[in-house]
Protein backbone atom coordinates (compact mmCIF):
# COMPACT_ATOMS: atom_id res chain seq x y z
CA UNK A 1 0.00 0.00 0.00
CA UNK A 2 1.27 3.63 -0.85
CA UNK A 3 1.56 6.06 1.83
CA UNK A 4 1.00 9.59 0.96
CA UNK A 5 2.98 11.48 2.79
CA UNK A 6 4.14 15.77 2.62
CA UNK A 7 7.69 15.97 2.90
CA UNK A 8 10.57 18.31 2.09
CA UNK A 9 12.36 16.28 -0.63
CA UNK A 10 15.86 16.32 -0.44
CA UNK A 11 16.71 17.72 -3.51
CA UNK A 12 15.60 20.77 -1.73
CA UNK A 13 12.85 21.75 -3.60
CA UNK A 14 9.70 22.61 -2.10
CA UNK A 15 7.35 20.49 -0.18
CA UNK A 16 5.90 17.58 -2.44
CA UNK A 17 4.27 14.09 -1.71
CA UNK A 18 6.39 11.33 -1.35
CA UNK A 19 5.06 8.10 -1.37
CA UNK A 20 6.68 5.68 0.97
CA UNK A 21 8.86 7.91 2.42
CA UNK A 22 11.11 7.63 5.62
CA UNK A 23 13.41 9.82 7.40
CA UNK A 24 17.69 9.53 7.32
CA UNK A 25 18.29 9.18 11.19
CA UNK A 26 22.38 8.74 10.45
CA UNK A 27 24.75 8.82 7.70
CA UNK A 28 28.71 7.94 7.75
CA UNK A 29 30.94 8.16 4.74
CA UNK A 30 33.51 5.43 4.61
CA UNK A 31 35.66 6.22 1.65
CA UNK A 32 34.88 8.80 -1.40
CA UNK A 33 33.28 5.65 -2.48
CA UNK A 34 31.36 4.22 -0.03
CA UNK A 35 28.87 5.18 2.62
CA UNK A 36 26.28 3.58 4.90
CA UNK A 37 23.10 5.19 6.77
CA UNK A 38 20.09 4.86 8.91
CA UNK A 39 16.20 5.30 8.07
CA UNK A 40 12.99 4.72 10.20
CA UNK A 41 11.48 1.67 9.75
CA UNK A 42 7.81 1.27 8.47
CA UNK A 43 5.90 -0.08 11.11
CA UNK A 44 4.02 -2.51 8.49
CA UNK A 45 7.60 -3.99 7.20
CA UNK A 46 8.46 -7.33 7.94
CA UNK A 47 11.49 -8.70 6.47
CA UNK A 48 14.07 -11.60 6.46
CA UNK A 49 17.54 -10.71 7.33
CA UNK A 50 19.59 -11.18 4.17
CA UNK A 51 16.53 -9.75 1.85
CA UNK A 52 16.64 -6.37 -0.04
CA UNK A 53 13.79 -3.93 -0.80
CA UNK A 54 13.78 -0.89 -3.37
CA UNK A 55 14.56 1.99 -2.24
CA UNK A 56 15.45 5.85 -3.96
CA UNK A 57 14.40 9.60 -4.19
CA UNK A 58 12.10 12.00 -6.22
CA UNK A 59 13.76 11.95 -9.72
CA UNK A 60 13.93 15.27 -11.87
CA UNK A 61 10.60 14.51 -13.57
CA UNK A 62 8.91 13.84 -10.05
CA UNK A 63 8.77 9.96 -10.16
CA UNK A 64 10.33 7.44 -8.43
CA UNK A 65 13.93 6.65 -8.74
CA UNK A 66 14.08 3.46 -7.32
CA UNK A 67 16.90 0.74 -6.75
CA UNK A 68 17.29 -2.72 -5.23
CA UNK A 69 19.17 -2.03 -1.67
CA UNK A 70 20.24 -5.26 0.67
CA UNK A 71 18.63 -4.29 4.28
CA UNK A 72 22.48 -4.28 6.12
CA UNK A 73 20.56 -4.05 9.75
CA UNK A 74 18.84 -7.41 10.93
CA UNK A 75 15.28 -7.97 11.53
CA UNK A 76 14.99 -7.05 14.65
CA UNK A 77 16.52 -3.78 14.53
CA UNK A 78 13.92 -1.17 14.93
CA UNK A 79 15.54 0.89 12.14
CA UNK A 80 16.84 -0.19 8.67
CA UNK A 81 20.67 0.47 7.82
CA UNK A 82 22.12 0.31 4.12
CA UNK A 83 25.56 0.23 2.33
CA UNK A 84 25.82 2.01 -0.35
CA UNK A 85 28.51 3.03 -3.23
CA UNK A 86 28.61 6.29 -5.03
CA UNK A 87 28.43 6.33 -8.50
CA UNK A 88 29.64 9.20 -9.57
CA UNK A 89 26.86 9.75 -12.58
CA UNK A 90 24.84 7.16 -11.03
CA UNK A 91 21.23 8.24 -11.66
CA UNK A 92 20.11 7.08 -7.83
CA UNK A 93 23.41 7.55 -5.89
CA UNK A 94 24.51 10.84 -7.30
CA UNK A 95 22.26 12.26 -5.46
CA UNK A 96 21.59 9.54 -2.51
CA UNK A 97 25.53 10.01 -1.34
CA UNK A 98 24.63 13.36 -0.24
CA UNK A 99 21.43 12.98 2.38
CA UNK A 100 21.82 14.10 5.74
CA UNK A 101 19.87 13.21 9.16
CA UNK A 102 16.09 14.47 8.30
CA UNK A 103 16.12 13.86 4.78
CA UNK A 104 13.42 11.86 3.39
CA UNK A 105 14.03 8.78 1.22
CA UNK A 106 11.32 6.81 -0.80
CA UNK A 107 11.40 2.61 0.59
CA UNK A 108 8.81 0.16 -0.68
CA UNK A 109 8.00 -2.30 2.17
CA UNK A 110 7.99 -5.47 -0.46
CA UNK A 111 11.44 -7.45 0.75
CA UNK A 112 12.35 -10.30 -1.34
CA UNK A 113 16.04 -12.30 -1.78
CA UNK A 114 17.36 -15.34 -2.27
CA UNK A 115 20.05 -14.89 0.84
CA UNK A 116 17.86 -15.86 3.22
CA UNK A 117 18.88 -19.69 6.16
CA UNK A 118 15.31 -20.67 4.29
CA UNK A 119 16.91 -21.25 0.87
CA UNK A 120 20.10 -23.77 3.06
CA UNK A 121 19.35 -27.07 4.35
CA UNK A 122 20.72 -27.51 7.79
CA UNK A 123 24.54 -27.58 8.07
CA UNK A 124 27.50 -26.92 10.02
CA UNK A 125 29.69 -24.33 8.97
CA UNK A 126 28.16 -20.98 6.87
CA UNK A 127 29.98 -19.46 4.79
CA UNK A 128 29.40 -15.50 3.60
CA UNK A 129 31.36 -14.83 0.36
CA UNK A 130 31.32 -10.92 -0.61
CA UNK A 131 33.31 -8.53 -2.59
CA UNK A 132 32.56 -4.83 -1.94
CA UNK A 133 28.77 -3.74 -0.82
CA UNK A 134 28.16 -7.33 -1.31
CA UNK A 135 29.15 -7.52 2.13
CA UNK A 136 25.56 -5.78 2.90
CA UNK A 137 23.22 -8.56 3.13
CA UNK A 138 25.58 -10.34 5.71
CA UNK A 139 25.62 -7.23 7.62
CA UNK A 140 22.03 -8.23 8.67
CA UNK A 141 23.00 -11.96 8.92
CA UNK A 142 25.84 -11.60 11.08
CA UNK A 143 23.43 -9.76 13.30
CA UNK A 144 20.76 -12.21 13.11
CA UNK A 145 20.36 -14.41 16.16
CA UNK A 146 19.09 -17.71 13.65
CA UNK A 147 22.62 -17.67 11.76
CA UNK A 148 24.07 -18.64 15.04
CA UNK A 149 21.60 -21.12 16.35
CA UNK A 150 21.19 -22.93 13.02
CA UNK A 151 25.39 -22.99 12.93
CA UNK A 152 28.35 -24.02 14.74
CA UNK A 153 30.88 -22.01 12.53
CA UNK A 154 30.28 -18.73 10.39
CA UNK A 155 33.03 -17.69 8.32
CA UNK A 156 32.86 -14.05 6.36
CA UNK A 157 34.86 -13.89 3.35
CA UNK A 158 35.13 -10.24 2.19
CA UNK A 159 37.16 -8.86 -0.51
CA UNK A 160 38.11 -5.50 -1.68
CA UNK A 161 40.94 -3.75 -3.59
CA UNK A 162 41.91 -1.72 -0.96
CA UNK A 163 41.81 -1.70 3.02
CA UNK A 164 39.77 1.38 3.76
CA UNK A 165 36.91 -0.60 0.89
CA UNK A 166 36.92 -3.20 4.00
CA UNK A 167 36.25 -0.50 6.80
CA UNK A 168 32.67 -0.84 7.06
CA UNK A 169 32.42 -4.54 7.79
CA UNK A 170 35.54 -5.12 9.91
CA UNK A 171 34.01 -1.93 12.26
CA UNK A 172 30.72 -4.07 12.18
CA UNK A 173 31.97 -8.09 12.73
CA UNK A 174 34.30 -6.01 15.67
CA UNK A 175 31.49 -4.61 17.64
CA UNK A 176 29.19 -7.49 17.42
CA UNK A 177 31.45 -9.74 20.60
CA UNK A 178 30.53 -6.69 22.13
CA UNK A 179 27.54 -6.13 21.23
CA UNK A 180 25.19 -6.35 24.02
CA UNK A 181 22.04 -7.82 22.52
CA UNK A 182 23.68 -10.72 20.53
CA UNK A 183 27.31 -11.20 21.40
CA UNK A 184 26.65 -13.71 23.72
CA UNK A 185 25.24 -16.08 20.68
CA UNK A 186 28.25 -14.60 18.46
CA UNK A 187 31.05 -15.81 20.54
CA UNK A 188 33.99 -17.55 18.72
CA UNK A 189 31.70 -19.26 16.31
CA UNK A 190 31.96 -15.75 13.91
CA UNK A 191 35.59 -15.47 12.12
CA UNK A 192 36.53 -12.87 9.55
CA UNK A 193 38.96 -13.55 6.72
CA UNK A 194 39.15 -10.31 4.75
CA UNK A 195 41.45 -9.67 1.90
CA UNK A 196 42.59 -7.46 -0.49
CA UNK A 197 43.40 -7.59 -4.38
CA UNK A 198 45.23 -4.00 -5.11
CA UNK A 199 46.98 -2.93 -1.79
CA UNK A 200 48.78 -5.19 0.82
CA UNK A 201 47.31 -6.52 3.85
CA UNK A 202 47.58 -9.33 6.14
CA UNK A 203 45.60 -11.37 3.40
CA UNK A 204 45.62 -11.17 -0.23
CA UNK A 205 44.01 -12.28 -3.25
CA UNK A 206 40.81 -12.86 -4.84
CA UNK A 207 37.79 -15.16 -3.03
CA UNK A 208 37.41 -17.33 -5.67
CA UNK A 209 41.65 -17.83 -5.96
CA UNK A 210 41.45 -18.45 -1.81
CA UNK A 211 39.33 -21.02 -2.34
CA UNK A 212 40.63 -23.12 -5.28
CA UNK A 213 44.03 -23.15 -3.92
CA UNK A 214 42.80 -24.13 -0.29
CA UNK A 215 44.85 -21.41 1.02
CA UNK A 216 41.22 -20.06 3.24
CA UNK A 217 41.58 -23.09 4.85
CA UNK A 218 45.23 -23.68 5.30
CA UNK A 219 45.14 -19.82 6.71
CA UNK A 220 42.04 -20.73 9.12
CA UNK A 221 43.15 -23.85 9.90
CA UNK A 222 40.23 -25.64 9.05
CA UNK A 223 38.91 -28.79 6.43
CA UNK A 224 37.99 -27.84 3.08
CA UNK A 225 34.14 -27.17 1.81
CA UNK A 226 32.44 -30.25 1.73
CA UNK A 227 28.57 -31.09 0.80
CA UNK A 228 27.72 -32.68 4.24
CA UNK A 229 29.29 -29.61 6.37
CA UNK A 230 28.75 -26.44 4.91
CA UNK A 231 26.41 -24.10 3.58
CA UNK A 232 27.10 -21.15 1.46
CA UNK A 233 25.61 -17.42 0.64
CA UNK A 234 26.99 -15.30 -1.94
CA UNK A 235 26.89 -12.24 -2.87
CA UNK A 236 28.95 -9.79 -5.44
CA UNK A 237 29.42 -8.64 -9.01
CA UNK A 238 28.09 -10.62 -11.63
CA UNK A 239 31.20 -11.80 -12.61
CA UNK A 240 32.86 -12.90 -9.31
CA UNK A 241 29.33 -14.50 -8.58
CA UNK A 242 29.79 -17.11 -11.98
CA UNK A 243 33.41 -18.11 -10.61
CA UNK A 244 32.35 -18.46 -6.84
CA UNK A 245 29.52 -20.72 -7.99
CA UNK A 246 32.05 -22.63 -10.37
CA UNK A 247 34.39 -23.00 -7.54
CA UNK A 248 31.53 -23.98 -5.01
CA UNK A 249 30.27 -26.66 -7.67
CA UNK A 250 33.63 -28.33 -7.19
CA UNK A 251 33.28 -28.47 -4.06
CA UNK A 252 29.73 -30.52 -4.91
CA UNK A 253 27.82 -28.38 -3.17
CA UNK A 254 24.39 -27.38 -5.26
CA UNK A 255 22.35 -24.14 -5.93
CA UNK A 256 19.37 -23.40 -3.84
CA UNK A 257 16.47 -21.32 -3.59
CA UNK A 258 13.51 -20.60 -1.53
CA UNK A 259 11.23 -23.29 -2.81
CA UNK A 260 14.26 -25.12 -2.84
CA UNK A 261 17.00 -25.18 -0.40
CA UNK A 262 20.13 -26.90 -1.16
CA UNK A 263 23.63 -25.79 0.18
CA UNK A 264 24.23 -22.74 -1.47
CA UNK A 265 22.82 -19.48 -2.32
CA UNK A 266 23.76 -16.80 -4.68
CA UNK A 267 22.52 -13.05 -5.13
CA UNK A 268 24.13 -9.81 -6.92
CA UNK A 269 25.38 -7.06 -5.16
CA UNK A 270 24.54 -4.88 -8.43
CA UNK A 271 23.46 -5.07 -12.25
CA UNK A 272 26.99 -4.34 -14.11
CA UNK A 273 27.49 -2.17 -17.32
CA UNK A 274 25.23 -3.65 -19.91
CA UNK A 275 24.29 -7.17 -18.05
P1 LIG B 1 23.14 2.55 -11.64
O1 LIG B 1 22.70 3.11 -12.96
O2 LIG B 1 22.20 1.63 -10.94
O3 LIG B 1 24.53 1.81 -11.80
C1 LIG B 1 25.54 2.36 -12.64
C2 LIG B 1 26.73 1.42 -12.65
O4 LIG B 1 27.41 1.52 -11.41
C3 LIG B 1 26.38 -0.07 -12.80
O5 LIG B 1 26.21 -0.42 -14.14
C4 LIG B 1 27.57 -0.72 -12.15
O6 LIG B 1 28.64 -0.80 -13.08
C5 LIG B 1 27.97 0.27 -11.05
N1 LIG B 1 27.42 -0.12 -9.72
C6 LIG B 1 26.12 -0.03 -9.31
N2 LIG B 1 25.98 -0.48 -8.04
C7 LIG B 1 27.22 -0.83 -7.65
C8 LIG B 1 27.72 -1.39 -6.43
N3 LIG B 1 26.91 -1.64 -5.38
N4 LIG B 1 29.04 -1.67 -6.36
C9 LIG B 1 29.86 -1.42 -7.43
N5 LIG B 1 29.44 -0.92 -8.59
C10 LIG B 1 28.13 -0.63 -8.71
N6 LIG B 1 24.06 -1.22 -4.19
C11 LIG B 1 24.56 -0.80 -3.03
O7 LIG B 1 25.35 0.16 -3.01
N7 LIG B 1 24.22 -1.41 -1.84
C12 LIG B 1 23.37 -2.48 -1.80
O8 LIG B 1 23.07 -2.98 -0.72
C13 LIG B 1 22.83 -2.95 -3.04
N8 LIG B 1 22.00 -4.03 -3.07
C14 LIG B 1 21.56 -4.50 -4.28
C15 LIG B 1 20.78 -5.67 -4.31
C16 LIG B 1 20.36 -6.20 -5.54
C17 LIG B 1 19.53 -7.45 -5.55
C18 LIG B 1 20.70 -5.52 -6.76
C19 LIG B 1 20.26 -6.07 -8.09
C20 LIG B 1 21.43 -4.35 -6.72
C21 LIG B 1 21.89 -3.83 -5.49
N9 LIG B 1 22.67 -2.67 -5.43
C22 LIG B 1 23.20 -2.26 -4.23
C23 LIG B 1 22.93 -1.83 -6.62
C24 LIG B 1 21.92 -0.70 -6.64
O9 LIG B 1 20.64 -1.24 -7.01
C25 LIG B 1 22.28 0.43 -7.64
O10 LIG B 1 22.78 -0.07 -8.83
C26 LIG B 1 23.29 1.39 -7.04
O11 LIG B 1 22.72 2.03 -5.92
C27 LIG B 1 23.73 2.48 -8.03
O12 LIG B 1 22.59 3.19 -8.45
P2 LIG B 1 22.72 4.38 -9.49
O13 LIG B 1 21.36 4.75 -9.97
O14 LIG B 1 23.55 5.47 -8.89
O15 LIG B 1 23.58 3.76 -10.68
P1 LIG C 1 40.38 -7.46 -8.52
O1 LIG C 1 40.97 -6.23 -7.90
O2 LIG C 1 41.39 -8.54 -8.76
O3 LIG C 1 39.57 -7.15 -9.76
P2 LIG C 1 35.11 -4.17 -7.76
O4 LIG C 1 35.58 -3.04 -6.86
O5 LIG C 1 35.62 -4.13 -9.16
O6 LIG C 1 33.62 -4.40 -7.68
O7 LIG C 1 35.75 -5.49 -7.15
C1 LIG C 1 35.63 -5.82 -5.78
C2 LIG C 1 36.56 -6.97 -5.47
O8 LIG C 1 36.08 -8.14 -6.17
C3 LIG C 1 37.97 -6.71 -5.96
O9 LIG C 1 38.85 -7.11 -4.93
C4 LIG C 1 38.09 -7.59 -7.19
O10 LIG C 1 39.38 -8.11 -7.43
C5 LIG C 1 37.17 -8.75 -6.86
N1 LIG C 1 36.65 -9.40 -8.06
C6 LIG C 1 36.14 -8.81 -9.16
N2 LIG C 1 35.76 -9.73 -10.07
C7 LIG C 1 36.03 -10.93 -9.54
C8 LIG C 1 35.87 -12.27 -10.00
N3 LIG C 1 35.32 -12.55 -11.19
N4 LIG C 1 36.27 -13.27 -9.19
C9 LIG C 1 36.81 -12.99 -7.98
N5 LIG C 1 36.99 -11.76 -7.49
C10 LIG C 1 36.61 -10.74 -8.25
Amino acid sequence: MTEQIHVNDITATPVRTLPDAQTVTAVRHWTDRLFSFRVTRPQSLRFRSGEFVMIGLLGDNDKPLLRAYSIASPSWDEELEFYSIKVPDGPLTSKLQHIRPGDQIILRPKPVGTLVHDALLPGKRLWFLATGTGIAPFASLMREPETYEKYDEIYMLHTCRTVAELAYGRELVESLKDDPLIGELVGDKLRYYPTTTREESRYRGRITDNLSSGKVFADLGIPPIGPATDRVMVCGSLALNIDVKEVLEGFDLREGANSDPREYVVEKAFVGDGI
